[in-house]
Protein backbone atom coordinates (compact mmCIF):
# COMPACT_ATOMS: atom_id res chain seq x y z
CA UNK A 1 0.00 0.00 0.00
CA UNK A 2 0.76 3.89 -1.02
CA UNK A 3 2.56 5.79 2.41
CA UNK A 4 -0.52 8.39 2.74
CA UNK A 5 0.34 12.21 2.84
CA UNK A 6 -1.76 12.17 6.52
CA UNK A 7 0.30 9.20 7.85
CA UNK A 8 4.23 10.14 9.77
CA UNK A 9 7.04 8.85 7.02
CA UNK A 10 6.68 5.15 6.63
CA UNK A 11 6.51 5.34 2.81
CA UNK A 12 9.89 3.66 2.71
CA UNK A 13 8.97 0.19 4.17
CA UNK A 14 8.23 -1.31 0.59
CA UNK A 15 11.72 -0.21 -0.83
CA UNK A 16 14.60 -2.30 -1.41
CA UNK A 17 16.76 0.95 -1.44
CA UNK A 18 18.01 3.74 1.09
CA UNK A 19 19.38 6.21 -2.09
CA UNK A 20 17.78 6.68 -5.06
CA UNK A 21 20.69 7.01 -7.30
CA UNK A 22 19.39 5.10 -10.75
CA UNK A 23 16.77 2.33 -11.77
CA UNK A 24 18.74 -0.36 -12.24
CA UNK A 25 18.19 -1.92 -9.13
CA UNK A 26 14.47 -1.27 -8.64
CA UNK A 27 12.40 -3.46 -8.78
CA UNK A 28 8.94 -2.86 -10.54
CA UNK A 29 7.44 -3.57 -7.16
CA UNK A 30 9.46 -0.66 -6.08
CA UNK A 31 8.79 1.37 -9.27
CA UNK A 32 5.06 1.02 -8.65
CA UNK A 33 4.99 1.40 -5.28
CA UNK A 34 7.03 4.86 -5.78
CA UNK A 35 4.36 5.96 -8.43
CA UNK A 36 1.44 4.99 -6.10
CA UNK A 37 2.74 7.28 -3.67
CA UNK A 38 3.64 9.61 -5.51
CA UNK A 39 -0.01 9.89 -6.85
CA UNK A 40 -1.48 9.98 -3.27
CA UNK A 41 0.73 13.09 -2.65
CA UNK A 42 -0.26 14.63 -5.73
CA UNK A 43 -3.62 15.48 -4.16
CA UNK A 44 -2.02 17.46 -1.58
CA UNK A 45 -2.13 20.44 -3.75
CA UNK A 46 -5.27 20.69 -4.36
CA UNK A 47 -5.65 21.70 -1.18
CA UNK A 48 -6.53 24.76 0.24
CA UNK A 49 -3.05 24.82 2.26
CA UNK A 50 -0.57 22.27 -0.05
CA UNK A 51 1.67 20.77 2.84
CA UNK A 52 1.99 18.11 5.09
CA UNK A 53 4.27 16.85 8.20
CA UNK A 54 5.50 13.77 6.39
CA UNK A 55 9.12 15.13 6.41
CA UNK A 56 8.94 17.57 9.38
CA UNK A 57 12.25 17.52 11.63
CA UNK A 58 14.02 16.51 8.40
CA UNK A 59 16.87 19.08 6.71
CA UNK A 60 17.30 18.49 2.86
CA UNK A 61 19.69 20.24 1.21
CA UNK A 62 19.90 20.60 -2.72
CA UNK A 63 23.14 20.23 -3.97
CA UNK A 64 22.74 21.76 -7.75
CA UNK A 65 26.28 22.47 -9.86
CA UNK A 66 24.22 21.94 -13.25
CA UNK A 67 21.76 24.47 -14.71
CA UNK A 68 18.37 23.54 -13.65
CA UNK A 69 14.98 24.74 -13.73
CA UNK A 70 12.10 21.90 -12.90
CA UNK A 71 14.30 19.59 -11.57
CA UNK A 72 15.36 22.28 -8.65
CA UNK A 73 12.44 23.92 -8.07
CA UNK A 74 10.23 20.74 -7.81
CA UNK A 75 12.28 19.28 -5.23
CA UNK A 76 12.63 22.51 -3.31
CA UNK A 77 9.11 22.64 -3.62
CA UNK A 78 7.94 19.32 -2.40
CA UNK A 79 10.61 19.20 0.66
CA UNK A 80 9.05 22.50 1.83
CA UNK A 81 5.33 21.09 0.99
CA UNK A 82 6.39 17.78 3.43
CA UNK A 83 7.59 20.35 5.89
CA UNK A 84 11.20 19.35 5.85
CA UNK A 85 13.93 22.08 6.20
CA UNK A 86 15.38 22.80 3.29
CA UNK A 87 19.19 24.74 2.25
CA UNK A 88 20.40 24.51 -1.14
CA UNK A 89 24.46 25.61 -2.82
CA UNK A 90 24.81 26.08 -6.33
CA UNK A 91 28.68 25.79 -7.92
CA UNK A 92 28.96 29.20 -8.37
CA UNK A 93 27.59 30.44 -4.65
CA UNK A 94 29.95 27.29 -2.80
CA UNK A 95 33.52 27.04 -2.31
CA UNK A 96 33.41 24.33 -4.82
CA UNK A 97 34.42 27.48 -6.75
CA UNK A 98 36.91 27.47 -4.98
CA UNK A 99 38.62 24.45 -5.36
CA UNK A 100 36.34 22.33 -2.60
CA UNK A 101 36.37 18.79 -3.25
CA UNK A 102 32.46 16.79 -3.74
CA UNK A 103 33.37 14.60 -0.74
CA UNK A 104 34.40 17.85 1.53
CA UNK A 105 31.05 19.69 0.07
CA UNK A 106 29.33 16.48 1.16
CA UNK A 107 31.00 16.08 4.46
CA UNK A 108 30.75 19.65 5.65
CA UNK A 109 26.79 19.58 5.04
CA UNK A 110 26.43 15.82 6.85
CA UNK A 111 28.32 17.67 9.88
CA UNK A 112 25.32 20.39 9.81
CA UNK A 113 23.27 17.29 10.38
CA UNK A 114 21.86 17.05 6.70
CA UNK A 115 19.65 13.82 6.59
CA UNK A 116 18.83 14.07 2.56
CA UNK A 117 21.03 15.14 -0.41
CA UNK A 118 19.74 16.44 -3.53
CA UNK A 119 22.58 16.12 -5.98
CA UNK A 120 22.72 17.28 -9.52
CA UNK A 121 26.38 16.58 -11.03
CA UNK A 122 28.43 16.72 -14.58
CA UNK A 123 29.85 13.92 -13.67
CA UNK A 124 28.36 10.68 -14.07
CA UNK A 125 28.52 8.60 -10.82
CA UNK A 126 28.86 11.38 -8.70
CA UNK A 127 25.74 10.43 -6.68
CA UNK A 128 27.24 7.01 -6.52
CA UNK A 129 30.35 8.59 -4.66
CA UNK A 130 28.99 10.26 -2.21
CA UNK A 131 26.51 7.61 -0.99
CA UNK A 132 29.58 5.47 -0.31
CA UNK A 133 31.29 8.58 1.76
CA UNK A 134 28.04 10.27 4.01
CA UNK A 135 25.82 9.06 5.69
CA UNK A 136 22.89 11.11 4.31
CA UNK A 137 20.33 9.49 1.83
CA UNK A 138 21.20 10.34 -1.55
CA UNK A 139 19.15 11.49 -4.19
CA UNK A 140 20.17 11.31 -8.20
CA UNK A 141 18.58 14.88 -9.90
CA UNK A 142 21.31 14.11 -13.16
CA UNK A 143 24.62 12.98 -12.97
CA UNK A 144 25.72 13.52 -16.17
CA UNK A 145 24.47 11.27 -19.30
CA UNK A 146 24.22 8.21 -16.64
CA UNK A 147 20.82 9.15 -15.23
CA UNK A 148 17.84 10.92 -13.96
CA UNK A 149 15.59 8.55 -12.12
CA UNK A 150 13.39 10.62 -10.43
CA UNK A 151 12.80 12.39 -14.27
CA UNK A 152 12.07 9.37 -15.21
CA UNK A 153 9.56 8.17 -12.52
CA UNK A 154 7.78 11.31 -13.42
CA UNK A 155 7.65 10.41 -16.95
CA UNK A 156 6.27 6.83 -16.16
CA UNK A 157 3.66 8.22 -13.74
CA UNK A 158 2.59 10.28 -16.62
CA UNK A 159 2.29 7.73 -19.07
CA UNK A 160 0.44 5.70 -15.98
CA UNK A 161 -2.12 8.40 -16.60
CA UNK A 162 -3.01 7.74 -19.51
CA UNK A 163 -2.40 3.61 -20.44
CA UNK A 164 -4.29 0.32 -18.59
CA UNK A 165 -0.90 -1.32 -18.44
CA UNK A 166 3.18 -1.28 -19.14
CA UNK A 167 2.97 -5.06 -20.06
CA UNK A 168 2.51 -4.95 -23.67
CA UNK A 169 3.12 -1.24 -24.25
CA UNK A 170 5.53 0.27 -26.98
CA UNK A 171 7.68 3.34 -26.10
CA UNK A 172 9.49 4.94 -28.90
CA UNK A 173 12.39 7.40 -27.31
CA UNK A 174 13.65 9.69 -29.98
CA UNK A 175 16.77 11.56 -30.11
CA UNK A 176 20.21 12.23 -28.76
CA UNK A 177 20.07 9.03 -26.97
CA UNK A 178 23.98 8.73 -26.41
CA UNK A 179 24.11 11.99 -23.88
CA UNK A 180 20.15 10.96 -22.64
CA UNK A 181 20.25 10.42 -18.53
CA UNK A 182 16.43 10.87 -19.28
CA UNK A 183 16.58 8.26 -21.90
CA UNK A 184 18.68 5.28 -19.62
CA UNK A 185 16.33 6.19 -16.37
CA UNK A 186 13.65 5.61 -18.77
CA UNK A 187 14.30 2.59 -20.53
CA UNK A 188 15.09 1.44 -16.98
CA UNK A 189 12.13 2.00 -15.68
CA UNK A 190 9.99 1.16 -18.57
CA UNK A 191 11.22 -2.10 -19.05
CA UNK A 192 11.25 -3.45 -15.37
CA UNK A 193 7.53 -2.68 -15.63
CA UNK A 194 6.89 -4.89 -18.80
CA UNK A 195 7.13 -2.15 -21.72
CA UNK A 196 9.01 -2.47 -24.87
CA UNK A 197 11.24 0.84 -25.95
CA UNK A 198 12.55 1.34 -29.47
CA UNK A 199 15.47 4.03 -29.28
CA UNK A 200 15.50 6.10 -32.87
CA UNK A 201 18.28 9.20 -33.69
CA UNK A 202 21.18 9.67 -35.79
CA UNK A 203 23.17 6.58 -35.68
CA UNK A 204 25.89 8.63 -34.14
CA UNK A 205 23.29 9.01 -31.55
CA UNK A 206 22.32 5.73 -31.11
CA UNK A 207 25.76 4.20 -28.42
CA UNK A 208 26.57 1.53 -30.23
CA UNK A 209 26.02 -1.87 -27.70
CA UNK A 210 23.08 -0.49 -25.99
CA UNK A 211 20.37 -2.42 -27.89
CA UNK A 212 21.81 -5.48 -26.12
CA UNK A 213 22.92 -4.12 -22.89
CA UNK A 214 19.56 -2.46 -22.20
CA UNK A 215 17.18 -4.80 -23.62
CA UNK A 216 15.86 -2.57 -26.60
CA UNK A 217 15.88 -2.14 -29.93
CA UNK A 218 17.12 0.67 -32.34
CA UNK A 219 16.37 2.24 -35.36
CA UNK A 220 17.59 5.19 -37.72
CA UNK A 221 14.15 5.57 -38.96
CA UNK A 222 11.69 7.65 -37.48
CA UNK A 223 8.73 6.33 -39.12
CA UNK A 224 9.64 3.02 -38.33
CA UNK A 225 10.07 4.27 -34.28
CA UNK A 226 6.48 5.65 -34.84
CA UNK A 227 4.31 2.88 -36.64
CA UNK A 228 5.39 0.49 -33.53
CA UNK A 229 4.84 2.61 -31.13
CA UNK A 230 2.01 3.61 -28.69
CA UNK A 231 4.19 6.92 -27.20
CA UNK A 232 6.59 8.28 -28.30
CA UNK A 233 8.88 10.65 -26.23
CA UNK A 234 11.05 13.53 -28.08
CA UNK A 235 14.82 14.38 -26.62
CA UNK A 236 16.36 17.50 -27.26
CA UNK A 237 19.66 17.72 -28.56
CA UNK A 238 22.23 18.50 -25.96
CA UNK A 239 24.31 20.40 -27.66
CA UNK A 240 26.31 21.06 -24.34
CA UNK A 241 27.42 17.37 -23.94
CA UNK A 242 28.96 17.41 -27.20
CA UNK A 243 32.34 18.53 -28.66
CA UNK A 244 31.83 17.88 -32.00
CA UNK A 245 29.12 17.90 -34.43
CA UNK A 246 27.05 14.19 -34.51
CA UNK A 247 24.89 15.49 -37.24
CA UNK A 248 25.25 18.25 -39.87
CA UNK A 249 23.14 20.96 -39.06
CA UNK A 250 19.58 21.07 -37.25
CA UNK A 251 17.62 21.69 -40.10
CA UNK A 252 18.83 18.39 -41.45
CA UNK A 253 18.42 16.58 -37.58
CA UNK A 254 14.81 17.88 -37.88
CA UNK A 255 13.95 16.77 -41.74
CA UNK A 256 14.70 13.57 -40.23
CA UNK A 257 14.04 13.32 -36.97
CA UNK A 258 11.45 16.34 -36.29
CA UNK A 259 8.06 14.94 -35.35
CA UNK A 260 5.45 17.21 -37.46
CA UNK A 261 1.83 17.73 -37.99
CA UNK A 262 1.68 14.93 -40.52
CA UNK A 263 3.26 12.14 -37.90
CA UNK A 264 0.51 13.24 -35.94
CA UNK A 265 -2.45 12.88 -38.70
CA UNK A 266 -0.63 9.46 -39.82
CA UNK A 267 -0.99 8.29 -36.45
CA UNK A 268 -3.98 9.80 -34.35
CA UNK A 269 -3.61 7.51 -31.41
CA UNK A 270 -0.36 7.94 -30.69
CA UNK A 271 0.58 9.87 -27.10
CA UNK A 272 3.83 12.07 -27.76
CA UNK A 273 5.64 13.29 -24.67
CA UNK A 274 8.12 16.63 -24.53
CA UNK A 275 10.07 15.87 -21.00
CA UNK A 276 11.48 19.39 -21.33
CA UNK A 277 15.34 20.13 -20.95
CA UNK A 278 17.36 18.04 -18.14
N1 LIG B 1 13.59 18.01 -16.64
C1 LIG B 1 14.69 18.57 -16.11
O1 LIG B 1 15.58 17.92 -15.56
O2 LIG B 1 14.74 19.91 -16.27
P1 LIG B 1 15.80 20.89 -15.58
O3 LIG B 1 17.12 20.65 -16.27
O4 LIG B 1 15.26 22.27 -15.81
O5 LIG B 1 15.89 20.52 -14.13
Amino acid sequence: MAASPDASASGSAALAHRHLLDLSTYSAAEITHILDTAQEFRAVLDRPVRQVPTLQGTTVASLFFEPSTRTKLSFGLAAGRLSAETVSLSKSGSSVKKGESLKDTARNVEAMKVDMVVLRHSSPGAPHFLSRCTDSVILNAGDGAHAHPTQALLDVLTMREHIDTFEGLTVSIIGDITHSRVARSNIQALTTLGASVTLCGPATMLPVGMADAMGVRTTTRLDAALDQADIAMALRIQMERQDEGLFPSVREYHAQFGITMEHLRRHPDLLIMHPGPF
